[in-house]
């Protein structure tokens, strides 16, 4: 587990330097298609979030950032690929295409803090256990309010997943203009969410310290803040 200070200083480390010749190299993941829809992700990480959905199976999935909708149909497929019903919601303020999945329902034209967005997506989730990926717009204080509207509807032993934290360690972003800032600020408030660093096994990412579980009832952490309360 990363110590939180060990974020305040930015680390020219071998990772970053292999990140950021990626992200040169391919033109910042610009060629990545899913079925022929562009999805913004690096595929390390893509390889990451498919084995995550194949091994948990949620019920449902709560996508911010739509872009092309190439994320959203590749995890609704993936959930078939699963055995799973689809059920992707994706979210986007202005989203450049929706392609018709009949496993994704698109929430588009509100931004993702709009607490009516927020409860049409509680509506949605209904109690099941939710995945869910923050991907609209990464700045800390956006980041930071998707988070306290969009981690509770993680259950006890899941995962939030905020991406593009490299938009910090490898584009050298200032903190508090990054997801990092945001997710800094949201386990200051939230001790049953931890930093799962084991979720990074490549070294590469976009996902810089994002993957973040919801610790099990049975984790001594919970289990004091819950008797604390
Ligand atoms: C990084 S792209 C999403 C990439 C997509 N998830 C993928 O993997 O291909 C970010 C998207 O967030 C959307 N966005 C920006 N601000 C937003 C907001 N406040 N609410 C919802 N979506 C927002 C943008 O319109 C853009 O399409």
């Amino acid at each position: 587990m990363p110590d939180h200070q060990a974020f305040t200083e930015f680390p020219a480390t071998s990772r970053d330097e292999l990140d950021a010749a990626l992200v040169r190299a391919t033109d910042n993941w610009s060629g990545v298609r899913w079925r022929g829809h562009r999805l913004w992700q690096n595929l390390l990480d893509l390889n990451v979030i498919t084995e995550h959905l194949l091994a948990t199976r949620p019920a449902v999935i709560v996508e911010t950032g739509t872009y092309c909708g190439g994320s959203a149909i590749c995890y609704a497929d993936l959930m078939r690929l699963a055995g799973l019903a689809p059920d992707v919601v994706s979210i986007d303020i202005d989203p450049l295409a929706t392609p018709v999945h009949l496993g994704v329902r698109y929430l588009t034209g509100r931004s993702s803090t709009d607490d009516a967005v927020a409860k049409d997506v509680a509506a949605h989730v209904n109690g099941r256990r939710a995945f869910v990926i923050l991907d609209s717009n990464h700045h800390a204080d956006h980041v930071y309010h998707e988070l306290l509207l969009y981690a509770p509807f993680v259950a006890p032993g899941d995962y939030v997943l905020v991406q593009d934290g490299s938009l910090w360690s490898t584009h050298g972003l200032p903190v508090d203009e990054t997801p990092i800032g945001g997710i800094l600020r949201f386990l200051a408030v939230s001790p049953h969410f931890r930093i799962d660093v084991s979720k990074s096994p490549f070294p590469t990412t976009s996902h810089v310290h994002g993957w973040l579980h919801h610790l099990p009832a049975s984790s001594g952490i919970l289990a004091q803040s819950l008797s604390a309360s």
